[in-house]
């Protein structure tokens, strides 16, 4: 059910934001890794990006590699990208097709596409092996409308279709199963700076006016955010009356035709999806697109993206979409600045905490979910080594 406005806030809360410690410390970002990256849904794909047998794609994130793959039937599956002799990967690519049999590239241990295991290399010099023992291990994983996602470890969250199913009623006008990929692949954008400061850039809509002038143009004091609940955020942008000062905004509204299945609140609006920890979805009447971070160290993160295409895309939503999109790559550009020096704030002896307003209530919201996982962010940086043990403690004490 959408609820058509902003979250309220209370008359009283923490404005404070993230200590600056949590932004560099190496000791939170091996648990982050753990308990966030490791232990939460990963969105992969749609199952567009793999529609035949033996079509693939893998996502590699804080040292997991997951292998996605259509089997013969027709049947995805998710396993580790870890061949069972040594450990390599078994595909090399981010994403192809394997022909009939997944091949490892080392010694040549051949898969089923189902992930049993064909047969070793030269198997005289081996003990028999069974199929499935020694075949891919099989990765978590769930779907919903279309997008794929795994799990490496068993974690708090329930399954990514229930969390998501607050918004399958409002996302069915956008036929997300007939989504198509755009064809322009999967981006990977190098950030630097903690990921943490990027969901916090990204986590509200008070800074749109002046440091997203397209976005402003476009949807300006018609957004709102909702905090996030249950693990989800949602925001809205219904397009301004009067919008158009831009060149891409100006044509993007010309030539937008929305289709007919989008109600009002829909046709004329970009609307997100937030999930925790790390995932945005945005729906717009052009197209569907999704962006997640990744950690690779305390200051350098990985901005995946990709963006979908509607199943009945003609010419003129072809031109709709370029223009969203041309909207949305300079809107991440103006972002990836304003990330940058959040990040460098943290070292500076003058950074003293923050002060978040009113309208950055979904940063907050966001921060309570972190505090909830990490209670040590609660108070000051715990002496080197203790960090694992101190929140364990503050974990087991809430219980
Ligand atoms: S590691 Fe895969 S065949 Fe040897
Ligand atoms: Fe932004």
């Amino acid at each position: 059910m959408t609820q058509n406005a902003p979250t309220p806030t209370p008359n009283d809360w923490d404005r404070r934001g993230l200590p600056a410690w949590s932004f560099f410390s190496e000791e939170l970002l091996e648990l982050e890794k753990e308990q966030l990256f490791r232990r939460h849904w990963q969105l992969v794909c749609h199952e567009s990006d793999i529609p035949g047998a033996g079509d693939f794609m893998t996502l590699d994130t804080v040292g997991e590699r997951a292998l996605v793959i259509r089997d013969r039937e027709g049947t995805v599956r998710a396993f580790h990208n870890l061949c069972r002799h040594r450990g390599s990967r078994v595909v090399a690519e981010e994403s192809g097709t394997c022909k009939s049999a997944i091949i490892c590239p080392f010694h040549g241990w051949a898969y089923n596409l189902d992930g049993t295991l064909r047969g070793a290399a030269q198997p005289g010099t081996l003990p028999e092996l069974d199929p499935v023992t020694h075949g891919l291990k099989p990765i978590e994983m769930d779907s919903w409308q279309g997008f794929i996602f795994v799990r490496f470890l068993p974690g708090p969250q329930p399954k990514m279709h229930e969390i998501l199913a607050k918004f399958d009623a409002e996302v069915a006008q956008y036929d997300l199963e007939k989504l198509q990929p755009s064809g322009d692949g999967f981006d990977a954008t190098p950030m630097t700076a903690n990921w943490k400061c990027v969901r916090d850039v990204d986590n509200e809509g008070y800074h749109v006016p002046l440091a997203h002038p397209g976005l402003h143009d476009l949807y300006g004091p018609n957004y709102y955010d909702e905090a996030f609940e249950g693990g989800t955020s949602r925001s809205y942008g219904g397009f301004r009356e009067g919008g158009g000062r831009h060149w891409s905004v100006r044509n993007y509204l010309k030539i937008l035709q929305p289709p007919e299945k989008l109600d009002e609140e829909h046709a004329k609006a970009w609307l997100y999806v937030g999930v925790f920890p790390n995932l945005v979805f945005g729906f717009y009447p052009d197209q569907v697109i999704f962006y997640h971070e990744f950690p690779q160290a305390v200051g350098e993160t990985i901005q995946r993206s990709a963006s979908y295409k509607r199943g009945d895309e003609d010419r003129r939503m072809r031109l709709a979409r370029y223009l969203s999109m041309r909207i949305d790559r300079i809107t991440s550009k103006e972002d990836e600045q304003l990330i940058e020096w959040t990040w460098e704030a943290a070292f500076s002896s003058g950074y003293d905490r923050i002060i978040l307003s009113d309208l950055e209530y979904g940063v907050h919201s966001y921060h309570e979910i972190l505090r909830e996982h990490f209670p040590v962010l609660r108070e000051d940086e715990p002496s080197p080594g203790a960090m694992a043990k101190r929140n364990g403690e503050l974990l087991g004490a809430a219980e």
